[in-house]
């Protein structure tokens, strides 16, 4: 009800507001940058041809995942609550309706589903930190390092224990809260990351086929992509950017109320799409350059990366802070997957913060068990996408983000009414502000479901149709 809200707008965050709009940028950009960009990004795109798949994925992130950025940002701010108790009170306020707290609940969910394999993934790069300070990786063949990978994912303890050392330190990290020692972190890791990344670009252009990777990665060719690779385009940029499952509205609870939500989402978005391509551009030149096929899948960068930090001078320190930069830049993001539970738990069970984690923590833990067992005693139980964490991932990446995305952006685009948008993304931005109403309304849930519809197959004779001789 329209009446109401203006009369309730500006309300106080229950647990105080980051420091400055850096300390914002800083916590959502820890949020977005992390496996998805380093890891899944480049094995994602490997496994759908390149070139196309990154075209698509580019349109994705700019078309409906900045719009349903801020979007997540907006309601956030505005409801200063977790995100399951936001969206019940806007939704009672702007429509009458306190079940949009169930979009609030489907993030749960999600993050609870992401950070089980997440987890597992994260604690791999904390063994290839070991892996490549003791020298492993010095000198060493393909086989030997793809060897090596088999080894670690092939041993349920190996695999288990690292999964358990990523999870203890996100719950000790989340169990705490969210202080500044996190924006420290962040601040220092991020520019960090690059730096390695950069040095690494300097490798790739010197591996003889950096125009191969270049090309890989630039070169579309929309006839081998497939109404699946484009839905696979689209998860990935819900999944790298972190949208769709509130994590990003949990933070923009805290955000100070005069701090521009366009101009911080733009700051993010540019910049976990400049990580995402540069690990693009180091990975596949190496690919390319040691015969190894784009398309290997999940340990596309475990069996890939240590070829050049092998062959590098100082290679296996490079190697070692690599992943640890790496495990860390996971460590922000996993927080961010988990905080929506445990803010909700804390709020509606009377839980602590300390027993909230617990709880949350324990459950994602044995859920990341059939994801460590899917690479080894598991491999070969298959149904729809592939193994459970084949499924996993298509799952949350390619439908429940985007399901919770098309819901976040109809309700900022057509539920809430326009005045408490404005209000949020501050009416002085005129023509900003129309171009986000316009994408939030329009652009976004259109391509989201048209993209769905198209991986169903439904729209093949339709596309025929329009271009018969292709
Ligand atoms: N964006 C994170 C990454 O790229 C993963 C993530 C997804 C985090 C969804 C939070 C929510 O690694």
């Amino acid at each position: 009800m329209p009446e109401q809200s203006a009369s309730s707008t500006r309300r106080d965050s229950l647990h105080g507001l980051w420091s400055s709009r850096f300390a914002f940028i800083l916590a959502v950009t820890g949020s977005a940058v992390g496996l998805g960009n380093i890891w899944r990004f480049p094995y994602v795109a490997g496994a759908n041809g390149g070139g196309a798949f990154v075209a698509v994925y580019l349109l994705c992130v700019f078309a409906i995942g900045l719009p349903i950025m801020m979007a997540e940002v907006l309601i956030g701010r505005r409801g200063r609550r977790n995100p399951v108790a936001t969206m019940t009170l806007l939704g009672e306020e702007e429509a009458g309706h306190p079940s949009w707290g169930l979009v609030g609940l489907l993030g749960v969910v999600t993050g609870f589903l992401i950070l089980s394999f997440y987890s597992v993934i994260a604690g791999w790069t904390g063994a290839y930190i070991i892996k490549s300070a003791i020298g492993e990786f010095v000198g060493a063949e393909p086989a030997t390092i793809a060897g090596s990978f088999a080894a670690l994912t092939g041993s349920v303890l190996n695999s288990g224990f690292w999964h358990t050392v990523f999870m203890a330190v996100t719950m000790f990290v989340v169990a705490r809260g969210v202080e500044r020692g996190l924006e420290q972190a962040v601040r220092f890791m991020v520019p960090a990351l690059v730096v390695i990344l950069l040095i690494l670009l300097g490798y790739a252009m010197n591996t003889g086929a950096f125009q191969q990777g270049f090309a890989f990665l630039f070169k579309p060719d929309f006839a081998a992509l497939t109404g699946n690779g484009v839905l696979a385009a689209m998860g990935q940029a819900f999944f790298s950017l972190s949208i769709g499952m509130a994590a990003v509205m949990a933070y923009g609870a805290y955000l100070p109320q005069q701090t521009s939500i366009i101009g911080t989402s733009v700051a993010v978005v540019c910049a976990d799409t400049a990580i995402a391509i540069l690990a693009g551009l180091v990975i596949f030149p190496i690919v390319f350059a040691n015969g190894l096929d784009p398309n290997a899948g999940p340990g596309l960068i475990f069996e890939t990366l240590p070829l050049a930090f092998g062959q590098l001078p100082g290679g296996a320190i490079f190697g070692a802070l690599f992943f640890l930069l790496l495990a860390f830049a996971a460590l922000t993001s996993g927080i961010s997957l988990m905080e929506p539970a445990v803010a909700w738990i804390m709020e509606n069970h009377g839980l602590g913060r300390a027993q909230a984690t617990t709880l949350v923590g324990t459950i994602i833990w044995v859920l990341g068990f059939t994801t460590v067992l899917s690479f080894n005693r598991l491999s070969d139980f298959r149904f729809w996408n592939g193994t459970i964490f084949d499924n996993i991932g298509f799952l949350t990446s390619n439908i429940m983000l985007p399901v919770g995305g098309l819901l976040i952006t109809v309700f900022a685009g057509w539920v809430m009414c326009q005045n408490s948008s404005a209000d949020e993304l501050d009416e002085t931005a005129g023509t900003l502000y129309r171009l986000w109403r316009f994408l939030a309304r329009y652009v976004a849930p259109v391509a989201v479901l048209l993209i769905f519809l198209n991986a169903t197959g439904l729209l093949a004779p339709v596309f025929d149709a329009l271009m018969p001789q292709g």
